[in-house]
């Protein structure tokens, strides 16, 4: 008695829309949440225009100064929707040990439970949008569709910048494709006459992943990876365990390109943390001394990874746009990246100028007074008085990926790009050197299982407590984590016998502080000068040194040239402390208690191996 067209809501369905599977699934979603109407996204210009205009018609939205920011906008949430939720994140497998202790876990039926009567109206007074989108080049044999349903026109706009967003992918689906159904609400429904707020969410929240049958569930949330539903749950989360059933991988890593003076050209994939400066990498600018060398951005966050019949891995990132954090970014340390936000850009929770453009810690000089994120007069005096902050630690650009100057010619390649190297880094003021390579495929494995990174002020309260962040992967892998980890050891196998060689495995810490509590390494650009190293590497131009769990250069391997960079800094950076290691150790030894279900015997082995060499 539900159905919306028997009370009376027109489905209205393009007529290009042929996909039995989807209409029906609209038809169902449209019955349980009964929004007030339905709207297909086209991803036309005109549309995301008219968008934007409703957006800043309903006061989510402020348009910025045309002149300083064309066609840019300043979203504001509300303060209780400001971050991805990873307690509220769900893996809901059939068995608990599928998502693994890493995942919080719910079974389905019990959680389809739980839902149902949140979805039930969750709509009402508001539109349903129907946003098509692929994850990847349109029609790539990588990429992967998804439809997400949304009641926040906020959504669909980023989508459009995020995805390839659009009538097209119906072209792609076809009348019996596949989808992954991406179901979304902010879970604020409206009674008739009731006004809206700028920012409508639900303290309760819930970000929900079937793996078994590749759907998505979130409710409550109007924030980032919460509700654009292609970035960490399908693209991660989802994906990770798709890849796992069809061998290939779901990654957090960005993926750059690296062309020498003489014109031959690298791909690496590089997975970090949070607050590791993973945009900064992307979008490096080789320094002085580089002369020649370029570095272009193939993806900022994410990477789907498949073996070809070549024996190598290509890569595509599956993201068309970037939403990253805007805090600390300015023109010295990442001039790329300033220069992508000239124009056509959403921000999220920065601040706003008198004159109409925006602001945010770190990005120069503070003016005199602002608007801060949150409506309220800001001023340098108040913020020395109480720490206040103009910005949110966590406030947000998107931003198309064509909007970069350093965007590599195939980035949108339907093919991907062949990996020749992975690397793994985290935030680590001791202990680890600044890189090592893994003198095989299994070390390389342990390497990026146990990376750690310390937790920065602004995301724990906690400053400096290491926390355990396999492959940079604990909030988005869509199952058990051992499990993931075998899945990585076993494509060493299945490449092998390619005859290829695999892709070398680099660990790197830019992060290692000396005895004044300062950082030694000065990053940015100038970790260029690893990233060569790596390369001869890759070329067998260098030679590696060997220590304790894998190769590192020498101070006379890295080309120094506009640096100045003495012999006892290398030395700082990149020693191995016995002690620390023991400790270190230790911990890894906690992290695969944690995880003994399932955790490959190589692992524990190769621990034992370096146990072995260290007590030597
Ligand atoms: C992101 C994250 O937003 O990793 O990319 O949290
Ligand atoms: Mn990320």
């Amino acid at each position: 008695m539900n159905s919306p067209v028997m009370q009376g809501l027109n489905l209205n369905t393009p007529s290009y829309v042929k996909n039995a599977r989807l209409i029906a699934w609209v038809a169902d979603m449209a019955a349980l949440c009964k929004p007030e109407s339905i709207y297909w996204c086209d991803g036309s210009e005109e549309e995301y225009d008219a968008l934007c205009a409703q957006l800043v018609e309903a006061g989510t939205f402020r348009k910025l100064d045309p002149v300083k920011r064309p066609n840019s906008y300043l979203a504001c949430s509300d303060p209780n929707d400001v971050a991805r939720v990873e307690d509220r994140t769900f893996i809901c497998s059939q068995k608990k040990e599928d998502a693994g202790p890493t995942n919080n876990w719910m079974a389905p039926a019990e959680m389809r439970a739980t839902l149902a009567p949140l979805f039930d109206g969750c709509m009402r007074g508001r539109t349903m949008y129907v946003v098509p989108f692929s994850m990847g080049p349109l029609g790539s044999h990588i990429s992967h569709i998804g439809i997400e349903l949304t009641d926040s026109a906020y959504v669909a706009v980023n989508q459009k910048i995020m995805t390839r967003m659009g009538k097209a992918v119906y072209d792609v689906l076809g009348v019996n494709g596949e989808f992954v159904p991406c179901m979304h609400t902010v879970g604020a429904p409206l009674q008739s006459g009731q006004q809206d707020v700028k920012w409508p969410c639900n303290k309760t929240k819930y970000i929900v992943h079937y793996p078994e049958t590749r759907e998505i569930w979130s409710y409550g949330s109007g924030y980032g990876g919460n509700a654009l539903l292609g970035k960490k749950c399908f693209a991660l989360r989802i994906a990770s365990t798709m890849g796992r059933d069809q061998g290939w991988l779901a990654e957090h890593m960005l993926i750059l390109g690296v062309t020498n003076p003489q014109g031959k050209k690298y791909h690496v994939a590089a997975a970090f943390p949070s607050a590791c400066g993973k945009t900064n990498f992307a979008m490096l600018i080789p320094p002085k001394g580089f002369e020649g060398w370029k570095v272009t951005t193939i993806g900022d966050d994410i990477a789907w990874i498949k073996p070809q019949s070549d024996g190598r891995m290509y890569a595509i990132n599956p993201e068309a746009g970037y939403f990253g954090v805007a805090p600390g970014t300015n023109t010295q340390t990442n001039p790329n990246c300033m220069a992508s936000l000239d124009k056509n850009v959403i921000f999220t929770n920065v601040a706003l100028t008198d004159d109409g453009d925006v602001w945010w810690e770190g990005m120069g000089p503070a003016p005199a007074h602002l608007t801060d994120w949150q409506g309220k007069d800001w001023t340098p005096e108040l913020a020395k008085e109480t720490g206040a902050k103009a910005a949110h630690p966590n406030a947000r650009f998107t931003v198309a990926a064509i909007n970069n100057p350093a965007l590599d010619s195939a980035w949108d390649d339907a093919d991907g790009v062949p990996i020749d190297a992975f690397i793994f880094g985290g935030r680590r003021s001791t202990t680890v050197p600044l890189v090592t390579e893994a003198r095989n495929w299994m070390e390389g494995v342990y390497m990026a299982a146990t990376m750690g990174s310390e937790t920065t002020a602004a995301a724990a309260g906690q400053q400096g407590v290491v926390r355990r962040d396999p492959f940079a992967m604990l909030p988005f892998c869509g199952y058990n984590m051992s499990d993931y980890f075998q899945h990585w050891l076993d494509l060493e196998h299945k490449l092998e016998a390619s005859g290829h060689t695999l892709p070398k495995i680099f660990c790197v810490n830019w992060f290692r502080k000396g005895e004044d509590g300062k950082f030694v390494w000065p990053g940015y650009g100038e970790n260029m000068r690893v990233l060569k190293w790596m390369i001869d590497r890759i070329e067998g131009q260098s030679a590696g040194h060997e220590h304790l769990f894998g190769l590192s250069p020498a101070y006379e391997d890295i080309n120094w040239t506009g640096l100045e960079f003495s012999p006892a800094q290398f030395k700082t950076v990149t020693s191995i402390d016995n002690e620390a290691w023991q400790k270190e150790l230790q911990l890894h030894t906690e992290l695969f208690q944690q995880l003994a279900y399932h955790l490959p015997r190589e692992l524990s082995e190769t621990k034992a191996e370096i146990e072995k060499r260290l007590a030597a």
